[in-house]
C-alpha cells in the first residue's frame, strides 16, 4: 500500500436485515482508496449504497465484512471509544442539510466542534475567523443561519468541517439542496482545500459533479461498476 493512501477499504460489505429476514446488501465487496490531497467521488442513484459506504468508512457503522485500513490498522475492529476519538481527530463531516445550529452565529457555528476540546478560546476564534474568510463569508460573521442562503450555509458547513484540521472530509450529498451555480461553487471550494493535503470523499447522486473530482467511482446496487 502506498503511503500516500490515507484510508482504504478492502472487500467492504455491509448488510442490513430489513423486516423479519430480508437481507439488504447495501455495500457489496467494495474496494476504495482515498489518497491525501485528492477529491474522490462516488456517484450512483438513490439507494445504491453511497451513504452506507460513507458511514462505514468513517467508523459510524460497522461493516459486515472487509477491512478499513487507516495508519496500517483495521479500524473496523476498534471499539466505539477509539472510533469516536479517531473521528474527532481525523474526520470532518459535511451534510446535505448543513445542520447548522440556529441559535449560533456563522462564526460560532464554525467554532462549535472545538468547544468540547481542550483548545484555548483565543485559538478557536483565530481558526474560525481564518476559515470564515477562506470560505468568503467574512461579511456574515455575526449572521445567524436563518439569515443566510443555502449556498452560504453550506460554506459555513464546510468551514465547520475543517476547523478541527481533519485529514479527511466526508460529504454526503453536499450540494443536494443547492441550485447548479451554488453546487458548482461549493464543489470548487471543496476542491481548493485538497491543495493543503486534505482528502475529501463526496458521495452524490449527481453525475455532473464528477468534473470536480480527481477520481470518480460509480455505484449501483451496492457495487462499484
Ligand atoms: N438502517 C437500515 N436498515 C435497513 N436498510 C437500510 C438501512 N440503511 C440503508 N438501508 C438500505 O440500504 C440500501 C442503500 O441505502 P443508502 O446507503 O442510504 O443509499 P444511498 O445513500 O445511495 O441513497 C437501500 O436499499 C436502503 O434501503
Ligand atoms: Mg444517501
Amino acid at each position: 500500500m502506498s503511503s500516500n493512501i490515507l484510508i482504504e477499504a478492502k472487500n467492504l460489505t455491509k448488510e442490513y436485515i430489513r423486516g423479519r429476514k430480508e437481507v439488504v446488501v447495501a455495500v457489496n465487496d467494495v474496494d476504495l482508496e482515498i489518497p491525501r490531497g485528492k477529491l474522490i467521488m462516488v456517484t450512483g442513484p438513490s439507494g445504491s449504497g453511497k451513504s452506507t459506504l460513507l458511514n462505514v468508512l468513517s467508523g459510524l457503522d460497522k461493516p459486515t465484512e472487509g477491512k478499513i485500513i487507516f495508519s496500517d490498522e483495521d479500524i473496523s475492529e476498534w471499539e466505539e471509544d477509539r472510533l469516536a476519538q479517531f473521528r474527532q481527530e481525523n474526520i470532518g463531516f459535511i451534510f446535505q442539510n448543513w445542520e447548522l445550529i440556529r441559535t449560533l452565529t456563522a462564526l460560532e457555528n464554525i467554532e462549535s466542534p472545538l468547544y468540547p476540546l481542550k483548545i484555548k478560546s483565543k485559538e478557536i476564534r483565530t481558526r474560525a475567523i481564518s476559515l470564515l474568510k477562506q470560505v468568503g463569508l467574512w461579511d456574515k460573521v455575526d449572521n445567524f443561519p436563518d439569515e443566510l442562503s443555502g449556498g452560504e450555509q453550506q460554506r459555513i458547513g464546510i468551514a465547520r468541517a475543517l476547523v478541527g484540521k481533519p485529514k479527511i472530509i466526508f460529504a454526503d450529498e453536499p450540494t443536494g439542496n443547492l441550485d447548479l451555480d451554488n453546487a458548482g461553487s461549493v464543489m470548487r471550494l471543496l476542491k481548493s482545500f485538497t491543495k493543503r493535503d486534505t482528502a475529501i470523499l463526496v458521495v452524490s447522486h449527481n453525475e455532473e459533479l464528477k468534473k470536480y473530482a480527481d477520481k470518480a467511482h460509480r455505484m449501483s446496487n451496492g457495487r462499484f461498476i
